[in-house]
């Protein structure tokens, strides 16, 4: 296994506090969430990812066919590319890979969700920020009370509310306790839907 994604790391104060998987949006890059990340769990370590696809010059997670059309064989295969990642990252930095939170805006919240649904071992949990139904049509692993935090807009237009509750369903009904958070705004990560996902990880972690 290597090392492979273009990432950064920053230790954590506390070691036992979960590692916050930090993934950026279309067009972002991984100094994108740091701030988000310290903000939702100080004490935590950083392990940011950028996506190796690029689309206009701009990096993503996978490809797209379309707005909202994901090209699914290849979202197959940066999955698992991104899965094995983080098992490499955890053997290289002493992370406990099953201590893991991922922290995902658009783009890097579907990817994160793709995890979620393709992989036994994905995450301890997740906050999602917009994100929209990765793959439909399949049987998602067990989630065993998998603690997921979804932020929301009332008129995201990228990921529309149907797509919030179609995946709130998806989650719930592998056993996730599933937590969305409403803003009536557009695609953009507010201020307010940064402090709820804060209050979330404290309640929960
Ligand atoms: C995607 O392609 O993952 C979604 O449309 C969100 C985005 O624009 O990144």
């Amino acid at each position: 296994m290597s090392l492979d994604m273009i990432h950064v790391y920053q230790e954590g104060k506390n070691p036992a506090a979960p590692t916050l998987v930090l993934l950026h949006g279309t067009g972002g890059n991984e100094h994108d969430l740091l701030g988000l990340g310290a903000m939702i769990s100080p004490d935590s370590a950083l392990l940011s990812v950028r996506g190796k696809v690029l689309e206009n010059g701009m990096p993503r997670f996978f490809r797209r066919l379309a707005e909202g059309v994901f090209d699914e064989e290849d979202l197959v295969l940066r999955t698992g590319e991104l899965h094995a990642f983080l098992d490499a990252a955890a053997a290289e930095y002493g992370l406990d890979r099953s201590n893991m939170v991922a922290v995902g805006y658009s783009n890097g919240a579907n990817i994160a969700a793709s995890l979620i649904f393709h992989e036994q071992e994905s995450f301890r949990g997740a906050a999602l920020h917009h994100p929209m139904v990765p793959r439909r049509g399949l049987q998602l692993p067990a989630l065993g009370g998998m603690p997921v935090f979804i932020g929301a807009g009332a008129n995201d237009r990228i990921c529309p509310p149907h797509e919030t509750e179609e995946l709130t369903e998806l989650l719930r009904g592998a056993g996730a306790e599933v937590e969305v958070h409403w803003e009536n705004y557009g695609h953009q990560l507010t201020g307010t839907e940064a402090r709820a996902a804060a209050e979330w990880f404290k309640r929960t972690f």
